[in-house]
């Protein structure tokens, strides 16, 4: 199982969205992290042939992105996923199966077959409308699975879900990445850094890193500072750099954790970077 971009590019007049992309995906879930704008959706639509790449390639075992196979192996829950607030949930599932061309009795048996895998089986019959956030995300990922999809793309599915929906969602994510390629976008950093594998991070449209979770901290290795200073010295830190973290520690005392090219001070001591750090490092200037 072999997912390829071949440097995917799209541009909007002038804005180049995606700029010469090229990744390979085996099995396994992979976070695509960016700020706003950094073109993940934009991604995301040309990977599921909604959206025609200006130049490059996207091919699944070698089929082409705009063959018929190719979305037969394709699930897609996007950004803004549309639903019908009067249907039930298995009514929606049905619809959608139908959409997608499945026979009548295989449709009701994966709709079900579905429903309990999100843990929506005893809200089959409710109307979407009385749904949280969460429920409606876990049915907006069971409609993308109705064709058991070898790929699964998943813009921003953890948006807006309170802290145990968000460890329910990324159980079934997990579970769902053994056996296919998921690709989920987010800009929550915590997600990604739970249940992808692989993480790609985009900045400005462009491809900034891919590796493990390891491999791109590393790439943070030694930028990241702690010290405890007076008040004063703190605030003309805060100024200069892209501050994580900031405790105060005593009347007099401020703690503070920030990243930084070079040394920010005779008392700053390097500390072990995490995935947080480095979406401060990358994108702090964006998301202020
Ligand atoms: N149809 C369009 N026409 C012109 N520009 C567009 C169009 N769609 C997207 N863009 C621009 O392309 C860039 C990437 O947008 P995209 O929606 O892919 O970003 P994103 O990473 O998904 O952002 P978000 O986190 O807000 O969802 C943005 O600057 C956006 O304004
Ligand atoms: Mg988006």
């Amino acid at each position: 199982m072999e997912l390829e971009l071949d440097r995917v590019t799209k541009q909007y007049g002038s804005k180049i969205a995606c700029d010469h992309i090229s990744i390979s995906f085996q099995k396994g879930v992979y976070g695509l992290l960016g700020a706003n704008g950094a073109g993940k959706t934009t991604l995301m639509r040309m990977m599921c042939g909604v959206l025609a790449p200006t130049s490059g390639t996207i091919q699944f075992n070698n089929i082409d992105v705009s063959h018929e196979d190719y979305r037969d192996a394709l699930g897609y829950l996007p950004q803004d996923f549309g639903y019908y607030p009067e249907f039930s949930a298995l009514d929606f599932l049905l619809y959608i199966a139908a959409l997608k061309g499945l026979p009548k009795p295989q449709a009701k048996e994966k709709a079900w077959e579905l429903l309990e895998q999100v843990s929506l089986e005893k809200e089959a019959k409710k109307k979407i409308k009385t749904f949280s956030r969460g429920m409606i995300q876990r049915l907006g990922i069971a409609q993308s699975m109705l064709n058991n999809p070898q790929i699964l793309i998943l813009d921003e599915p953890t948006a807006g879900l309170d802290p145990k929906e968000r460890v329910r969602f990324r159980n079934l994510i997990s579970r769902l990445g053994t056996d296919r390629i998921v690709l989920l976008s987010t800009h929550i950093v915590s997600d990604i850094e739970h249940i992808a594998g692989m993480i790609l991070v985009m900045k400005d449209g462009s491809l900034v890193h891919q590796g493990t979770r390891d491999e791109i901290i590393k790439t943070i290795d030694g930028k990241v500072w702690e010290c405890t200073l007076p008040q004063s010295e703190a605030d003309s830190l805060c100024e200069k750099y892209s501050v994580i973290n900031l405790r105060q520690e005593s009347d007099e005392k401020v703690f503070l954790r920030l990243v930084s090219d070079e040394k920010p001070g005779a008392s700053a001591i390097n500390t072990q970077a995490t995935l947080e750090d480095l979406y401060l490092y990358y994108f702090s200037e964006v998301s202020e």
